[in-house]
């Protein structure tokens, strides 16, 4: 009988690691390190009773997520994409044009397709691609800004794109083009934890107040 188990265990064993490399291949890019840092969820911040000082903590939670290069990338303050880690400007050079879709016959399209692509490339292992590929408007630049300052933007119906709280939460917990931050691309880190995690902060955020951290 244990005998039998044994081989069947290791039966099980081979199958799994022919399997491996497979699912390998397909899950997402993490840097090294990066898998020991999580995102909370709502309900890890439950023991703090204040509601405002539990919106405070939701929020800041929250921005391991806004505060990622995977966003700041597109919502720089120089009418400019970044890129990478550390924020180096767009190679080639690339300017937001009129609309954020970039300069007239160059826009981001041109080389942002509507999904990402694998390259074939040493140092670039894939263009991130979107339908909605675009550089954040000017008034939604968060790079360089404190928590507390993008924060306020981001509550702000008037640099905000006319969004009530509701449609806020709705496009960070929704939106494609900000679920690609978890689906990056080969080559990139993506965003801590997941959209609906994401999405379910943002909502327990607005359920306590919408309160802000300091500025
Ligand atoms: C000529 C081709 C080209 C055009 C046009 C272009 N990009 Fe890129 N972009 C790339 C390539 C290639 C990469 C990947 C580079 C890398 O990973 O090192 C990239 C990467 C990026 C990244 C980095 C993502 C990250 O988190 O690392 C952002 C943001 C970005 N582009 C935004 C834009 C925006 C916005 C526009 C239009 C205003 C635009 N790009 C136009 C080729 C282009
Ligand atoms: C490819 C570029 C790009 C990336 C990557 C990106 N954004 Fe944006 N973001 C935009 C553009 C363009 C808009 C303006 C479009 C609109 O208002 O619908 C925008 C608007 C927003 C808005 C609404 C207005 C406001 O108050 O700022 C929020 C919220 C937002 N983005 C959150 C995020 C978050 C969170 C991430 C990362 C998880 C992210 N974005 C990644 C381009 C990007």
């Amino acid at each position: 009988m244990r005998a039998a188990t044994v081989v069947l265990a290791a039966g099980l064993l081979m199958i799994g690691g022919a399997l491996l490399p497979g699912v390998r291949a397909d899950a997402p890019a993490t840097a090294p390190g990066a898998s020991a840092q999580t995102l909370k969820s709502a309900a890890d911040f439950a023991s703090i009773k204040d509601p405002a000082t539990r919106s405070v903590a939701l929020f800041t939670e929250a921005g391991k997520v806004i505060e990622s290069p995977r966003c700041m990338n597109c919502h720089p303050v120089q009418r400019a994409p970044t890129q990478g880690d550390d924020r180096h400007p767009h190679n080639p050079p690339m300017v937001a044009g009129q609309s954020g879709h970039g300069p007239v016959g160059l826009p981001c399209g041109a080389c942002h397709g509507p999904a990402n692509v694998e390259t074939w490339g040493q140092d670039i292992k894939s263009i991130p691609g979107d339908p909605k590929w675009a550089l954040a408007p000017v008034e939604m630049a968060w790079q360089g800004k404190s928590l507390g300052a993008i924060c306020a933007q981001i509550k702000d119906p008037t640099r905000n794109g006319g969004r009530s709280l509701a449609e806020i939460h709705h496009h960070m917990a929704e939106d494609h083009l900000v679920g690609w931050a978890w689906n990056p691309g080969d080559g990139r880190v993506p965003a801590l934890g997941t959209q609906a995690r994401f999405g379910e902060l943002v909502q327990a955020w607005i359920d306590t107040g919408a309160k802000c951290p300091k500025a």
